[in-house]
């Protein structure tokens, strides 16, 4: 089986959300090790050396964004983006709920190295049952000193708080996430300055997924080496997938980086049910742009991903089988990128609105096939034009979609024009919605 556990080693022994079961199963030495062994700047390059790219979406360097951050005393801070909405995607919930403290001995790492003294976890407000399996664990860290004024006796000191959002995809974007945790409305901030230089409250911030930060204390207990050694040459490491959509066994499976998507797709999640066969997949959450079915067997990673003109991004992968209309997913993708946008920029306001409404007149069979180049290039002027990539998040995989799947949008167009007998544009307004039926 092409598993290769790391972050999930163990995950399902009872307890281990403990402190004394983490701690028997070798928690927080890397801690001990970063305190006593090593300085702040040592462990960052040691986190740099190992090519750890961020988890949550972007795939940037870790290292060199805590580098990033000025040395000096002036307040900094940790955020770790536990918000987790992109659809697909739900991999840091059952690793925080099974190995809370995993995360916290990352979190606690990292603010050393980059000299944060407060750190926070932003967890999507729905998932309360794992913030209080998280506040429980940051108690116990605390009680043991693990957390708080002088870790461990050294000079070091960090304050962790559990902080719950409130259901809004835009506060997992990083600096909405600043606002929202500010206690402002969650609205992205014009960047630069980036939140390294000037976030929280003003200060150097250091922002990192979950999963990226859990990374962290095996990198510094085993050496950039050792994990340079899992995956690829620019995708070191393993990454946890969450596979959903038409699978026969959905659920989160942790991989070594570059084994090919069929692999996980068909070796782990079993694939689409019996005599289905894959149509289109997201590689990395909904906001990827979509692959086919001749593209299953490239390898699974950040480098590879974007050569084929998609990403990797939360690692969220998405399956559609033959019976997938591609024109209702991309109306349905649309609709909630649509239902998100926070309508501080209007290329994302007004892009999005605009993109359903042309997707509804496809789907009730009302559009002609000038609407699809109109689709086309309204997607092409959100990309890059946006206060954050949420917009382009709704552009990239509906513009992908239009064009690897154009055939099928003409078609629905076809089907409506022959079924009202005329041109569309004569068709009175009470035609019914022409049905999509099954597109094998
Ligand atoms: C609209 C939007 C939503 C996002 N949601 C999340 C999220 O839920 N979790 C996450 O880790 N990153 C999310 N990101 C990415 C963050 O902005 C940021 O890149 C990430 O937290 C950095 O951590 P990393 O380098 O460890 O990946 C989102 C970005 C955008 C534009």
């Amino acid at each position: 089986m092409p598993e290769r556990r790391l972050l999930f080693k163990n995950l399902d022994e009872p307890g281990l959300r403990t402190l004394d079961v983490y701690k028997r199963r070798g928690g927080y030495r890397a801690l001990e090790r970063a305190i006593r062994e090593l300085e702040p700047d040592q462990i960052i390059a040691e986190i740099e050396e190992s090519g750890l790219r961020g988890r949550g979406g972007a795939g940037f360097s870790m290292g060199k964004k805590g580098s990033f951050l000025p040395r000096g005393d002036m307040p900094k801070y940790l955020c770790c983006n536990a918000d987790e909405s992109e659809p697909g995607t739900f991999k840091d919930r059952e690793l925080m709920f099974k190995n809370p403290h995993g995360l916290i001995e990352g979190i606690v790492i990292a603010a050393i190295a980059v000299g944060a003294q407060h750190a926070f976890i932003f967890i999507r407000g729905e998932y309360w049952d794992v913030a209080d399996v998280l506040d429980a664990a940051v108690r116990e860290a605390y009680d043991a000193g693990l957390v708080g004024e002088r870790i461990l006796g050294s000079n070091h000191s960090v304050q962790l708080v559990v902080h719950r959002g409130a259901g809004a995809y835009i506060c997992g974007e990083e600096t909405a996430l600043l606002d929202s945790l500010e206690g402002k409305r969650g609205n992205p901030r014009l960047k630069p300055p980036f939140p390294a230089v000037q976030g929280l409250y003003g200060g150097p911030t250091l922002i990192n997924n979950v999963e990226t930060l859990m990374n962290v204390p095996h990198i510094i207990r085993h050496g950039a080496e050792w994990y340079k050694r899992l995956g690829t040459e620019q995708s070191t490491g393993t990454k946890v997938v969450s596979v959903s959509g038409h699978v026969q066994r959905p659920g989160n499976y942790e991989i070594e980086l570059g084994i090919p998507a069929r692999e996980i797709i068909f070796g782990l999640a079993g694939g689409p049910p019996p005599g289905r066969r894959v149509k289109v997949w997201f590689p990395g959450g909904s906001s990827a742009p979509v692959l086919t079915e001749e593209e299953l067997d490239l390898p699974y990673s950040f480098e590879s991903m974007a050569e084929a003109g998609s990403m990797l991004g939360s690692g969220a992968i998405i399956v559609g089988d033959d019976t997938v209309s591609v024109p209702e997913l991309a109306l349905r993708t649309a609709r909630f990128y649509h239902h998100e946008s926070c309508g501080k920029c209007s290329p994302c306001r007004e892009g999005t609105n605009w993109t359903v409404k042309m997707l509804e007149r496809v789907v009730r069979g009302e559009a002609t096939p000038m609407d699809l180049d109109i689709i086309a290039s309204v997607q092409e002027n959100i990309i890059g034009n946006c206060l954050c990539v949420l917009g382009d998040a709704m552009a990239m995989p509906v513009g992908s979609m239009v064009r690897k799947f154009r055939h099928e949008f003409e078609e629905v167009i076809e089907r409506a024009r022959a079924a009202h007998g005329g041109p569309l544009d004569a068709a009175p307004d009470d035609v019914p919605p022409v049905p999509l039926g099954v597109h094998a």
